[in-house]
């Protein structure tokens, strides 16, 4: 492995190319990015880069909203069957449908949807930012797409807005049961229990704290608790475990695991620098209106 991961090094000095990855990503894949993120930070990330080239170890989304916000540089996402099942729950027809039905409610779009998608939305929102995105906007109405747990989330945060939701869910997250929450809680005495948004608001209830990737990750950094039921996909406890000796981390469910999350290995990684593929290819037309949206959301 050795030989792969320098090969890596020399071609990513060779193409000026960054490496991004996503925390849900192996642990080995992890280790050699550059960057390792939430998808917002990557998002962040892909738009300030310097880079002429990201690999984005990731799903398809996320490589496209690195390609929308940033347009000149090669965009290549190393295994290409990796995509979100529930970024395609949704259709540009479906929110023709809603605008038609609900005229004066914006439309606030999860960035795990598609560049078609994006580009019909008013503005996009990560789990990190979604309360915030929401309350920033003067309508009363909104039309939360496509994750229907992490829109009854929002609902919940900010009251004083009409939530009208979609019915697409995360195949990973809304696997998590209430009765693993208990099997839990009673395995672990005085852990505490930190979900995503993602899953189910019963199991959102019963747990102690809830937030994006990035916002477990940062409150298992910071509390001076030392066990932590962690439910969110089973890639963030390689960072936590490493950077958190001291603490002890456990996999709330078995059931954690994205597949399309664990598509990438270091051979992808080492294919799509040695060949520049696969390569993201959006129309500028496409880019132009779904960059809004995304840049729309990182003023915010
Ligand atoms: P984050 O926005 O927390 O990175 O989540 C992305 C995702 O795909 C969650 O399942
Ligand atoms: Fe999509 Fe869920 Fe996998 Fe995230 S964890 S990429 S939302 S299927």
């Amino acid at each position: 492995m050795k030989k792969v991961i320098d090969r890596i090094f020399f071609l990513k000095k060779q193409h000026n190319a960054v490496v991004l990855a996503h925390n849900y990503q192996l642990p080995e894949v992890q280790d050699i990015a550059d960057f390792v993120g939430d998808s917002f930070a990557l998002s962040k990330k892909a738009k300030e880069s310097k880079a002429d080239v990201i690999v984005f170890c990731g799903v398809h989304f996320m490589a496209e909203s690195a390609k929308i916000l940033s347009p000149k540089k090669t965009v290549l996402l190393p295994a290409r069957d990796a995509g979100c099942p529930m970024a395609e729950m949704v259709t540009v027809h479906d929110i023709e449908q809603l605008r038609e039905a609900h005229p004066d409610a914006a439309v606030v779009c999860y960035v795990n949807s598609s560049a078609a998608v994006k580009a019909a939305s008013d503005i996009c929102c990560t789990s990190s930012n979604a309360v915030r995105v929401v309350r920033s906007l003067p309508n009363k109405r909104i039309i939360f797409i496509p994750d229907e747990n992490l829109g009854s989330y929002i609902a919940k945060q900010v009251p004083e807005k009409e939530i009208i939701l979609f019915n697409g869910f995360c195949t990973t997250h809304k696997r998590v049961t209430v009765e693993e929450v208990d099997t839990a809680r009673n395995a672990v005495p005085n852990a505490k229990i930190l979900v995503h948004p993602e899953c189910t608001p019963q199991v959102v209830e019963k747990a102690d704290y809830v937030g994006s990737t990035a916002q477990i990750i940062d409150y298992a950094n910071r509390s001076t608790d030392e066990k932590f039921i962690i439910g969110t996909e089973q890639g963030v406890l390689h960072w936590l475990q490493a950077k958190n000796q001291n603490k002890k981390f456990y996999l709330l469910s078995q059931k954690l695991i994205c597949p399309n999350m664990k598509k990438t290995t270091l051979k992808d990684v080492l294919n799509a620098l040695e060949n520049m593929t696969y390569e993201i290819q959006i129309s500028e037309q496409e880019i132009e209106k779904a960059y809004g949206a995304l840049d729309r959301m990182l003023n915010v």
